[in-house]
């Protein structure tokens, strides 16, 4: 299956989540904090820290550690926190 990774196409496996699929198509980094704008991806990879978070779907802020991607989900990166 595939999803949409700021319009450009990224693979994704069953049961994958979201930052797994980003991960493997080697994005570290996906979005930057507000003050300093220090890159920020996956890192705790539970839950806990909030590093990891996209827009899915027009969802935002979703932890992508914690998202299953699922077949043409439409994921926007570059956030903020
Ligand atoms: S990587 Fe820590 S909440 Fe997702």
């Amino acid at each position: 299956m595939n999803i949409t990774v700021d319009g450009r196409t990224v693979p994704a496996e069953e049961g994958q989540t979201i930052a797994a699929a980003l991960h493997a198509d080697g994005l570290r980094a996906w979005r930057t904090t507000r003050v300093g704008a220090r890159p920020r991806g996956l890192f705790c990879g539970i839950g806990v820290c909030f590093d990891c978070l996209v827009t899915i779907n027009g969802r935002a802020s979703i932890r992508a550690c914690l998202a299953p991607a699922r077949d043409g989900d439409v994921v926007t990166t570059g956030g903020e926190r």
